[in-house]
């Protein structure tokens, strides 16, 4: 096998967010090839850095009265450390707003400018007089032309659906200063992609460039008809880089973001004596790209019509994955499934995420949905029970003595051998990226393992000091086993990897090729257990910090959400069976009754009252309400913290003993332990109305 050279990159991150987990799968998805590649002893260069410019970090920074440079340098050490704490290690983890991306826009718009590729119109858009910006979609808000909903932002209607352009807002409003937005015209200089067209359809056509799924998409989106010319440029202020030869013109953010590829291969080269000619210009040399869908335009049509301009190497492969779901649900902060990748290692181990995101990943543009029960039984059943738990049980009786010179094959079954030749397919499967294929191998191969020391019986052995040549074979088999499975894993989990060659005591970098050798004649050293079963209290716990923040992003966002905003309230045992049936209600009274969704925040016990629980419930919209209900014999407080249930909100504030309540809960059952109060976290959100 010759060594190839590779540079693989992950889509740059925009600085302005925090990092989730929806990131963390193409990181992920992108580590572990690259970590397969290294296994498999190649050259291989990891390269990735943040994607700084435009409006938004310019008015965060301004909000936060500091200069851009000041917040980008904060965010670029927060993601990097996120992604380390994932085992996510880059050569260069750059920024698209460094010297040497600079110089490399400036070249590249050369190259454009003496290819003949760039015009120049004018654009009528939105402009706020008083921020004195041109105002990009998002950022202009009003009422829905067709359903006259208020509050929507930009070009679609959140409640009915419908899509628009801004200016057709009602009374539309600058979401930067409040200002009336007015209509201006401002210059705009544009790439020409038509004379690309042929050399586009030609190359994202070519087999293994890009997926197929997305082949098919780029050929009947755009390439069926003429190219679009692409805007590139927007008016100051705007925090990029000065168009070179247009004063008062900035690079729209695209223009400049992947060339921070190229960046940030010109920043580790210089620091290691290496050319960035040997990695970009040279057809020795693999570039593979790592993104997700929503960018798959970028990468696939612009992208490589600015690669060819300027001359570079075009991308072996674009690499697009789905988007992560949670529980099925989009990553949304207001649903508390945007899972921030700090709040997620405040409560649960990357290795589970890293194990359980191989285990789903292929090379299919279909989205993934991180299912957290799955997850749990996964991690438990696949890494505890068969890996973790093979090593565990036979280490233990041969602690301290050295493996036999000669590996007992006559013993085995062929187990060894069988698993050396899956290697083969493993290496493919992973090389084309299908993990879910190489994680179902591998615990095929620790369930095969596991069955022959059930057989076995080692401890059953260790009770026979006659049998104590058998029990050592059998535990050196067990123990190359786990080491075969364990070099499979290493890209995945490289702790594992290490913890094999520790506990087998040997020196030196893991290979790939280990796997069809067998250990003979070391010291078995004392077994480490690598991870523990997956908690399910913990993984409540995360998800109830991520619905946490999720209330409060729907406070900042959904203002008003809720009309009447009547204060209500319940006494205890109110809502409660065991009463006699009331008289008839018509259903213009029953209509009167304003049931909501609310998320309990807070859940305490009241002090001196024997039923009664203290609620702090979330109605979405900012809006927080204290509810005394008489639960307290049905529910531990705790377990109700983050959970959805129903209210009814506008109900008369009510003055009690302990203080006032400003709304019931409903619930059914019997009474006293027999009380069910929570509704199914199943999309449901904080305000939303119960019909
Ligand atoms: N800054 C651009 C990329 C420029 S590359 C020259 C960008 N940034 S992003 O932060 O919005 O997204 C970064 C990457 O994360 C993209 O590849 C995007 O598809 C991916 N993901 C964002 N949310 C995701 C999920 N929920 N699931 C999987 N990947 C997701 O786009
Ligand atoms: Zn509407």
């Amino acid at each position: 096998m010759s060594r190839r050279r590779i540079l693989v990159t992950s889509a740059l991150p925009y600085v302005n967010a925090d990092l989730h987990i929806g990131h963390l799968t193409e990181h992920i998805q992108t580590d572990v090839w690259r970590r397969f590649q290294r296994l498999r002893g190649h050259e291989i260069r990891y390269f990735c850095g943040d994607d700084t410019h435009g409006t938004a970090t310019m008015l965060r920074a301004q909000k936060e009265g500091r200069s851009p440079e000041d917040l980008l340098a904060e965010m670029q050490r927060a993601h990097e450390a996120d992604l380390n704490a994932f085992g996510v290690f880059y050569d260069r983890f750059s920024n698209t707003h460094s010297d040497a991306n600079r110089a490399l826009v400036a070249e590249m718009w050369q190259a454009l400018r003496s290819a003949g590729c760039i015009d120049e119109r004018d654009v009528t858009q939105l402009f706020d007089p008083e921020a004195g910006i041109f105002l990009a979609d998002r950022f202009v808000v009003g009422g829905c032309p067709r359903c006259q909903a208020p509050g929507q932002y930009g070009d679609n209607c959140e409640v009915c659906g419908a899509t628009y352009s801004p200016s057709d807002l009602v009374d539309p409003k600058s979401a930067i200063s409040g200002a009336v937005p007015e209509l201006r015209t401002h210059r705009h200089l544009f790439v020409r992609l038509e004379p690309f067209h042929d050399f586009l359809s030609e190359w994202t056509q070519t087999p293994g460039k890009v997926p197929p799924e997305t082949a098919n998409w780029l050929r009947n989106t755009f390439l069926a008809a003429p190219l679009r010319d692409w805007d590139i440029s927007r008016p100051a202020p705007y925090f990029g880089f000065e168009i070179p030869d247009s004063p008062g013109n900035y690079f729209y953010v695209w223009l400049d973001a992947p060339v921070g590829y190229i960046a940030a291969t010109k920043e580790w080269c210089d620091a290691n004596g290496d050319s960035v000619a040997r990695w970009w210009n040279d057809p020795g040399c693999e570039i593979h790209h790592f993104i997700g869908k929503d960018i798959a335009y970028f990468h696939t049509l612009f992208w490589p019509a600015m690669l060819k301009t300027a001359g570079y190497s075009l991308p072996t492969a674009v690499h697009v994955h789905g988007f992560l779901t949670v529980n099925g649900e989009k990553l949304s902060k207001r649903k508390g499934t945007a899972i921030f990748a700090r709040t997620y290692l405040d409560h649960l181990s990357p290795e589970y995420l890293r194990y359980y995101l191989a285990s789903k990943l292929s090379a299919r543009v279909d989205d993934v949905d991180l299912n957290f029960e799955e997850f749990t039984a996964k991690v438990n059943a696949d890494l505890v029970g068969k890996v973790v738990n093979l090593a565990s049980r036979t280490a233990r009786f041969v602690k301290g003595r050295a493996l036999p010179a000669i590996y007992p094959s006559a013993r085995d079954g062929g187990l060894f051998a069988a698993a050396a030749a899956a290697g083969v397919e493993l290496a493919e499967a992973y090389e084309s990226l299908d993990t879910s294929r190489a994680m179902r191998t591998i615990m095929a191969l620790a369930d095969r393992a596991n069955e022959f020391v059930e057989a076995q019986a080692p401890w059953n052995l260790k009770k026979d000091p006659a049998k104590d040549g058998e029990l050592l074979e059998v535990c050196a088999i067990a123990l190359n086993l786990f080491r075969q499975i364990t070099i499979y894993l290493a890209p995945v989990l490289p702790r594992f990897a290490e913890e094999s060659a520790r506990l087998l005591s040997l020196a030196g970098e893991t290979q790939w090729e280990d796997a069809a050798k067998p250990i003979v004649g070391k010291a078995v050293a004392e077994f480490r257990p690598l991870m523990e079963r997956v908690d399910p209290a913990k993984v409540e716990a995360l998800l109830a910090a991520a619905r946490a923040m999720s209330d409060e992003a729907a406070g900042a966002a959904a203002a008003g959400a809720i009309g009447d905003g009547a204060s209500t309230n319940a006494a205890e045992g109110e809502a409660f069976a065991g009463e006699p049936l009331a008289a008839e209600c018509s259903i213009d009274d029953f209509a009167k009754i304003d049931l909501r969704i609310a998320r309990i925040v807070s859940a305490k016990a009241v002090p001196k009252a024997d039923k009664l629980l203290e609620l702090e419930i979330s109605l979405g919209g900012g809006e927080r309400r204290t509810i005394f209900a008489g639960i307290k014999a049905a529910y531990d407080p705790e377990t109700l913290v983050g959970r959805l249930t129903v209210v009814v909100a506008n109900l008369a504030p009510r003055k009690m003993k302990f203080g006032v309540s400003q709304g019931m809960v409903l619930a059914a059952g019997a009474g006293g332990s027999d009380l069910f109060i929570l509704a199914p976290d199943s999309g449901a959100k904080p305000g939303q109305r119960v019909r």
